[in-house]
This record gives C-alpha cells, structure tokens and sequence, in this order.
C-alpha cells in the first residue's frame, strides 16, 4: 500500500543534533568511557526559584488553558527586557507570541512570512533546523556560505549574491550555534543596508545565546534600528541562557502585521503554551546572579577546553566569543568531516556533531559542546592529544 504523504516533510533530513545526541546516549550506555559533547543544552540545573514557582502554580491549581499569545504579565517583562536590554524601542506585550520553545517561535514566523516555492536565506555554518523549517513551509533554503579563513564576517557581497526576487527571508543567528562567533556593529551594518535595499525581505534575529557572552563582548540585536524594526522578527527564549531546554518555552517578537498571522498558525496547532510554566518562566528575569554563574563556568570551560584543543597539532578552534561551542578544525587526511566524526568517536572517544550538518562541506569540522563538567572535557582534550599524536607517527 502507498501512501500519499507531504512531500517537502517526508524528504526533511532528520536533526543531526538530535541524531547524534540519540547516538552518543546509547553508545555510552554500554561505554562509560565515551565522552558526550554532541548535545546543545546546559549540564545546570534550572535555578531553584523557578522550579519552586512551577510547583507553587500547579499545587494552586493553575493547570488550565491561558488564553491568547502569552500571559500578558510574561509578555510585558519580554516587551521591557527587550527595550531596555537589546534597544527594540518598538516593541511592546502586543509584539510578543510565547511558545513552547524558540523552535516554534521560528516555525511560525517562517510559516507567517513565506509561500511556497519563496526564498529563505539562512548563513552557514548556520543551525540545523532552519533549511528543514524552511522546507516545511514549503519554501526555498538557500545557504549563504561565510568564509573561516575570513572569521565568518558577513559582507555586502555574500548578500547580494544570493538574493533574488523570490527571497523573502533572512535568517541570522548570534552568538552563533555552532562557530561561537558574535555580531560586530559593521556587520549589523551591513544587515541594515541589505534590508533596507531588499524591501520585500524580513530579517529573522535568532538570539537565543544571547546572555552566554565572553571577554566582554555584547549582543547586537537588529531590531534596535528603528528604520528596520517593522521588518525584524526577534526569537529568543529561555533554553540555553537559562537552562531550561526541557520546558520547552520561547518566544517571537515581531511587527502588529507578522504577529497577527502567526498568531492564527498558533493559536490553530498550540492554541497556548503552557501556564504555569510561563508563570514560572516569568521568574526567570529575576535570576540575574544565577544566568551570569553560569555564564561564568562556560568561559572558563571555554578557557580551558579552546586552549586544551589549540595546544594539539593538527587541531584549530577559534575562540568562540559566545555560545557554548568550540568549532573545531581537524587535519585528517582524506577524510570528510562524517568520516572524521566516526574516527574520533573511534580512536578517542569523543562524540561531537560533524560540520558537515551545519552545512560546512570542506575540510573535517566538528561542534563540540563544553557544557559539561570539566572532567569530561578533560578527558576529550587528553584522548583527542593521544589519538592526533598515534596518527602522526
Ligand atoms: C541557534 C538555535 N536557535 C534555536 C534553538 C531552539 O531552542 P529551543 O530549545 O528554545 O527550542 C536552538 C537549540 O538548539 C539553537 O541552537
């Protein structure tokens, strides 16, 4: 029997992250020798004051339907963080849609935002899961390769080659899954400029790293620019800056025009995140203390694990400026970053996401995440020293 299914969803490839992540479970449940730096969550605990508020609103009883985008009380704290922190002078509780997950918040954007056969354009090495949402709404992905040997930047010129009359969309995302790279202020620049030029295209800001910063640098938010605002989508959330990945709560915020259409999709295959964690997830902008702790622990990891990597000949890692990734380069002759992947996992242990899925196709690049204890990345960096130093015998 042959089933007619949904074409562009039936040929998405599955999540390499998740995948990996899948793998890496299972093999170290019969291998406690292996090292697990695949995955992209926090190793902390959620902090204490926003558990002790979920249990505070479920022994209350608040286990109903909400109503609408949000709370409205969350959505005004998201609307004043994102004035006072980020500059979004625009955006008030109105601009904001709460969903269960940034994730989602990116599905319903791109879903309000592009018809079939449209152009969404997204940088790589970028995020796993922008080209599959893409495809699922039917659209269009076109990567937008950045150089390593030029650290990433964005320039005019990758822009524009790309851009046609069908594009509706870009995608950014800062601090950047997987390279670790921050957005300067020409680079926002320059992001400015191309929306200004294109006005048929959206600009979607992925910010969800936002507060896993190091040496000082900042986040530039595209939707602080007045002139672009109207056509800025800003999706944050709660999963990496406050550990809170298994909640599953993010959120989008956007123009009145944008709002109102993925508010339809939302309400229609949601209809509301969940209450009592939005009650809880409204305390997360009292835990200044714990966010920064954290931030914290992953320079120093960072510190450790980047110099860790560096002191091995045959291995480069830029030092990330934010995130919690080392995007890591591996001089293994003839072998591509899948190959590479599997050799690693082999000779030293170690599970990472090869570079390949975050559509860097040259050269053996792999994402290692350090948020883990520092035994484990120590572990990595000493069986990854041994496996380079046996190769090169
Ligand atoms: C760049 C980026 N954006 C969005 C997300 C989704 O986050 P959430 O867990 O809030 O859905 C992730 C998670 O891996 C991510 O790395």
């Amino acid at each position: 029997m042959s089933l007619n299914l949904n074409r562009e969803i039936a040929a998405i490839v599955p999540s390499a992250s998740m995948v990996t992540m899948a793998k890496a479970k299972r093999l170290k449940a019969v291998d406690a020798e292996i090292v697990d730096l695949a995955g992209g969550e926090p190793d902390f605990d959620t902090p204490r004051k926003i558990c002790d508020e979920l249990f505070r609103q479920i022994n209350a009883g608040y286990t109903h339907y909400t109503v609408g985008n949000g709370l409205p009380e969350l959505r005004e704290k998201i609307a004043a963080k994102l004035r006072a922190e980020n500059g979004c002078a625009g955006y008030d509780a109105d601009s904001v849609i709460v969903t269960p997950g940034g994730k989602y918040a990116i599905y319903a954007a791109v879903r309000a935002l592009v018809n079939p056969g449209d152009e969404v354009m997204y940088l790589t090495p970028g995020w796993v899961s922008y080209p599959a949402i893409a495809q699922a709404a039917a659209a269009v992905s076109v990567a937008v390769p950045l150089d390593p040997d030029e650290g990433y930047r964005i320039t005019e010129e990758t822009l524009e080659e790309k851009v046609t009359s069908k594009t509706r969309l870009l995608i950014v995302n800062y601090p950047n899954n997987p390279t670790g790279r921050v957005l300067t202020r020409p680079e926002a620049e320059i992001l400015r400029g191309f929306v200004l030029r294109h006005p048929d295209v959206v600009l979607l800001s992925d910010e969800m790293y936002e507060k896993i910063l190091f040496d000082g640098n900042e986040n530039v938010s595209p939707a602080s620019y007045a002139d672009i605002a109207p056509r800025v989508v800003t999706v944050n959330g709660f999963s990496k800056c406050v550990a809170m990945t298994g909640w599953r709560i993010g959120y989008m915020a956007a123009s009145p025009e944008i709002v109102k259409v993925a508010a339809k999709l939302f309400q229609h295959t949601i209809s509301c995140t969940s209450g009592f964690i939005q009650k809880a997830a409204a305390v997360a902008f009292e835990c200044g203390e714990e966010i920064e702790a954290m931030r914290r622990a992953y320079q120093e990891r960072r510190d450790f694990f980047v110099g860790g990597l560096n002191a091995v000949p045959g291995v480069h890692c830029e030092m990330p400026e934010g995130a919690f990734y080392a995007w890591t380069k591996f001089d293994l002759p003839g072998m591509d970053s899948n190959q590479g992947g599997e050799y690693i996992l082999n000779n030293a242990k170690v599970v990472g996401v090869p570079g390949v899925s975050y559509g860097e196709e040259k050269g053996c690049w792999m994402r290692f995440s350090f948020a883990t204890d520092d035994a484990q990345l120590r572990r990595a960096v000493a069986n990854v020293a041994r496996m380079m130093k046996g190769l090169r015998k």
